[in-house]
């Protein structure tokens, strides 16, 4: 058995995240040791059903001692890339190691490299010669085609689709169910819009949306 494993963020993510360790658990024999969540603002709807789902909670990050009390694994269950980068720094600072998660239900190729705090969810298929970069969440039923690179503390939303050969840029976001054609890149930062199709490459911290994504 490993270290205990704390989720940070009690919100949508987090949540799903609880359940991704309950599927590793059942699939692999308790491979973690889900110690609870911590959420620096937890808002009464997410505390019931924290509750519900009979996970702990933690408290805030603040509150979680440090190594030398007791080393953790982590994720950070939270969308917004510049916030899981923060507080992924916080988490390590502490002394605690980001682990990768990935659900029984995805197919990763053998040639797929996941960088520590890598989450992929049910049903993400990644293929041949993919890097994942530090903390990047693949969401249910992504696909991310040969050679491609997500970025560190990129997302990828349900259902979208990486062709072969992308760039995701750090902290870039494709909205559920859009569509990178082969051989583009999504720049830092930039934003695809659920169900655009992109179509030539995306400048950084840029948004764009539609069908083709303007
Ligand atoms: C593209 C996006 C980032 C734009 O957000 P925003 O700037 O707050 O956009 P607004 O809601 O203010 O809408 C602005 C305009 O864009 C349109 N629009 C918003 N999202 C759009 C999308 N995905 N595709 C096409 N048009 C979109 C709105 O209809 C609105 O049009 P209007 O000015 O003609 O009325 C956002 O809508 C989006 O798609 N986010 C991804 C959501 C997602 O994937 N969620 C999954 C979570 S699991």
């Amino acid at each position: 058995m490993s270290s205990p494993l704390v989720i940070v963020g009690a919100g949508g993510v987090g949540r799903e995240i609880v359940e991704l360790v309950s599927a590793i658990n059942r699939y692999h024999g308790h491979a973690h040791e889900l110690r609870g969540v911590v959420d620096d603002s937890l808002s009464p709807a997410n505390a019931r059903r924290l509750a519900a789902a009979g996970v702990p909670f933690l408290g805030r990050i603040a509150d979680l001692p440090g190594r030398e009390a007791v080393a953790c694994n982590f994720v950070v269950g939270i969308a917004n890339p510049q916030v899981r980068r923060t507080l992924s720094g916080i988490m390590i600072d502490k002394g605690h190691s980001p682990v990768v998660l990935v659900h029984p239900d995805a197919t990763l190729g053998r040639s797929v490299h996941l960088e520590p705090g890598a989450v992929i969810c049910a049903g993400a298929r990644l293929t041949a010669n993919i890097l994942v970069g530090e903390h990047v969440n693949v969401h249910v039923n992504a696909t991310v085609g040969h050679d491609s690179r997500l970025g560190a503390y990129a997302s990828l939303y349900p259902q979208a689709a990486v062709s072969g050969d992308c760039r995701i840029g750090a902290s870039a976001t494709v909205g559920a169910s859009a569509t990178v054609l082969q051989g583009l890149s999504v720049g830092t930062q930039a934003f695809v819009g659920a169900g655009a199709v992109v179509v030539r490459d995306v400048p950084d911290r840029l948004v764009v949306k539609g069908v083709p994504a303007r």
